[in-house]
């Protein structure tokens, strides 16, 4: 089966690693895809992302890395094959968002959504984090 972990990955952190790791634990492929979050402003430009990605998971034989520009994630998985979507669960917070659009996902293409919860070392980690105390280059803003 082949997954999708979606994501803005603006950094990716150690807490997208270990729920990549664990994935593909369980898929035959795992495309861990950039899309853009209408909620959020970009930082890292895509090809530092993608590059990013691409150096963390190189120990991954079954972890690929791709982008998608369209509005939908939905759109990309029926054009890429995709079976599931994963998504890193940190706290109830998070689920509470997710599950809408997990349902919503399954409604319009049957793809179903597996929550992967975050191992607790890495619960607090997040991105926005990430970019507020560390290097510069992750801070600047797009
Ligand atoms: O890492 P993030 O920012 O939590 O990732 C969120 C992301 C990009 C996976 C999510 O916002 C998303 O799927 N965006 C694409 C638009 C879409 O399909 N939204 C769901 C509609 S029900």
């Amino acid at each position: 089966m082949r997954a999708v972990f979606p994501g803005s990955f603006d950094p990716a952190t150690q807490g997208h690693l270990d729920v990549a790791r664990r994935a593909a634990g369980m898929f035959d492929e795992v495309v861990m895809c950039v899309l853009t979050n209408p909620r959020k402003t970009g930082r890292l430009p895509l090809a530092e992302r993608l590059a990013l990605l691409t150096d963390m998971t190189s120990d991954l034989a079954n972890v690929t890395v791709d982008s998608s520009t369209g509005r939908l994630l939905v759109d990309y998985c029926r054009g890429a094959g995709i079976d599931v979507i994963v998504r890193g669960t940190r706290s109830v917070g998070d689920l509470e968002h997710e599950l809408p659009m997990a349902q919503m996902n399954r409604h319009l293409t049957g793809i179903e959504t597996l929550f992967v919860p975050t191992t607790p070392a890495y619960a607090y980690i997040s991105s926005t984090l990430i970019a507020a105390t560390a290097a510069p280059a992750y801070s600047r803003d797009a």
